[in-house]
């Protein structure tokens, strides 16, 4: 469709007359408006499947994890998950997380120290601890990361959480 747009808007050109800029306006109002929901249907889509694979409850920590996200992760992994260059992962699509996602629990609450290599791409800056939270803030955050932006993954238990922070 995009590309089709493309097409005719450099046939346009190729005509040439006065109309054309005009014309050429317009038909960059449509690209910007089929790119956006282009746009919109992805997220959408995203969200739809997400309510299709957990139940209610697995949704119920789904959601109360996106707000300790927000509150304890977004500032370095950022809001969409796509971390920050070479400083900080991403969590969105990265293997390090979804190869092992209870076994994040320990990173989540004692912190990550030296190099690890996400998706190729080898990261060693300090994670710091959150010695505070409990096993089933843990296990929401994790609900949340590996199923947000596309990410799909069993939802971890609270036990497993348990047993691998060692703690409630
Ligand atoms: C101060 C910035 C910072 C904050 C806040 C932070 N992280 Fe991280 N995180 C990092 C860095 C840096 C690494 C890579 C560590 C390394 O290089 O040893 C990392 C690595 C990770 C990893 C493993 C690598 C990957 O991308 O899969 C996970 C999972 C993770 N963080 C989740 C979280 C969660 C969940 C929170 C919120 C509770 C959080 N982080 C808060 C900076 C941060």
């Amino acid at each position: 469709m995009i590309f089709l747009n493309f097409w005719l808007n450099m046939k346009n050109n190729k005509v040439g007359s006065g109309r054309i800029p005009y014309r050429n306006v317009s038909y960059l109002f449509l690209l910007f408006g089929i790119i956006l929901s282009a746009c919109e249907t992805g997220s959408k889509s995203a969200n739809e499947n997400v309510q299709s694979r957990l139940s209610n409850k697995e949704l119920k920590y789904f959601s109360h994890g996106k707000q300790l996200y927000t509150q304890y992760c977004s500032n370095c992994h950022m809001e969409n998950g796509e971390g920050l260059g070479t400083l900080i992962p991403p969590l969105k699509g990265a293997d390090y997380l979804l190869d092992s996602v209870a076994q994040m629990a320990r990173a989540i609450k004692y912190g990550i120290r030296g190099p690890i290599t996400v998706n190729n791409i080898e990261y060693n800056q300090p994670m710091p601890a959150n010695p505070d939270m409990t096993s089933l803030e843990i296990m929401e955050l994790l609900i949340y990361i590996s199923n947000a932006w596309g990410n799909e993954s069993k939802p971890v238990g609270l036990q497993e959480v348990e047993d691998i922070t060692g703690s409630k």
